[in-house]
């Protein structure tokens, strides 16, 4: 097949190239030529913006469009409307964020989404859920039943610039105490390159729909995790089972000292580790062991990033701060 990229880069893009060439596709990427561009010596790279210069798109044809990049309903039209009458398939890639209310467990795509007062706005910092919603609404309208729209949750592994699943990688494959939310909480956690290779599985079948895609139908919690990373990475780090009171009391953020974790009093966000990716799986979605996305992550942080300073997660020294608070308290008791 001849398939565009709309990206191709920096992350999910990065595995969807990678697929695509391992399974015989041509594929051509689009993009500023600003993130990673020696990446792929032997792949069509089409330079432009997608906020204004679409000129390398015109007059091509693909049998599949994959976007990775879409963020902004009226950019993702400009694009739509190059593309329409030239492409045969178009995946938008979408997002969990897209749903409106995660205080109810078991969301599934029928679920409402997101929406916004003023449609117009486009701070995707502020409003990447509606927004997304909205770009939703483009793909369908331009592509109907030649689109397929897919909602992941947190993707992690190899190249994830957030970092938020690298923390923990880090944090234990250093030795010493090591601070974990205690209290039971799901979690949903997506390999990238999983979400790839499935998709790369529709994509040739011409598959259309809206997919959740957070992972394996199983429940996964936060204590799993914390047994995977034991597990899969040889170190003697030891995990501090803190709870939330402490940890909130002390002023630790949710997501950004402590990345992947969200408090268990927090009604609103309740449901957001527990979205229903049934549909996924019964279409073929199958996830490698955390262990190996673990190992692999590891292993790419040391090769790839040396002196790479993490986004988030707190300092050492505030860990250390924190588990010397908690021995004190735990001495008073
Ligand atoms: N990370 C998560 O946990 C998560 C969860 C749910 C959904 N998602 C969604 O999954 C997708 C992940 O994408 P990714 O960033 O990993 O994809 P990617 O395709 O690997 O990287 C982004 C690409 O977009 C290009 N790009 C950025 N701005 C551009 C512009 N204005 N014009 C043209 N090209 C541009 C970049 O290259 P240049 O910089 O060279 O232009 C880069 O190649 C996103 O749509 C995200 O919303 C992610």
């Amino acid at each position: 097949m001849k398939i565009l990229v709309l990206g191709g880069t920096e992350f999910l893009g990065r595995h969807l190239v990678d697929v695509a060439l391992n399974h015989g596709h041509q594929v051509t990427i689009f993009n500023r030529g600003q993130t990673n561009p020696d990446l792929y010596p032997t792949v069509e790279k089409l330079r432009g913006q997608r906020d204004g210069d679409l000129s390398a798109l015109e007059n091509r044809e693909w049998d599949a469009a994959l976007d990775t990049s879409g963020y902004i309903p009226r950019v993702v039209r400009m694009g739509l409307n190059v593309l329409a009458d030239h492409v045969a398939h178009y995946t938008f890639f979408s997002s969990i964020s897209a749903y409106g209310d995660f205080s109810l467990p078991g969301i599934d795509e029928a679920a409402p989404l997101a929406a916004m007062a003023d449609e117009s706005q486009e701070a995707v910092l502020t409003f990447y859920g509606p927004l997304k919603a909205l770009c939703e609404q483009q793909v369908h309208e331009v592509f109907g039943d030649h689109a397929l729209v897919i909602r992941p949750g947190l993707l992690v592994g190899p190249y994830d610039p957030t970092d938020r699943f690298t923390y923990w990688v880090r944090r234990f494959s250093q030795a010493g105490p090591r601070i974990v939310p205690k209290e039971p909480r799901s979690l949903q956690l997506i390999d990238a390159r999983d979400l790839a290779e499935w998709v790369m599985h529709l994509v040739e079948r011409q598959k259309s729909g809206t997919f959740n895609a957070t992972g394996p139908d199983y429940r996964f919690t936060m204590a799993d995790f914390v047994e995977a990373l034991m597990r899969a990475i040889p170190s003697s780090a030891a995990p501090v089972w803190i709870p939330d009171e402490f940890l909130l009391s002390h002023g630790v953020t949710e997501f950004s000292d402590l990345p992947l974790w969200i408090a268990i009093s927090r009604l609103e966000w309740k449901a957001f580790f527990t979205i229903d990716s049934r549909r996924a799986v019964q279409a073929g979605l199958s996830c490698r062991p955390i262990e190996d996305t673990i190992r692999d992550t590891l292993l790419w942080d040391l090769r790839d990033r040396q002196g790479h300073e993490l986004k988030v997660g707190m300092t050492s020294s505030k860990e250390r701060e924190l588990l010397d608070a908690w021995g004190e308290q735990l001495d008073r008791c």
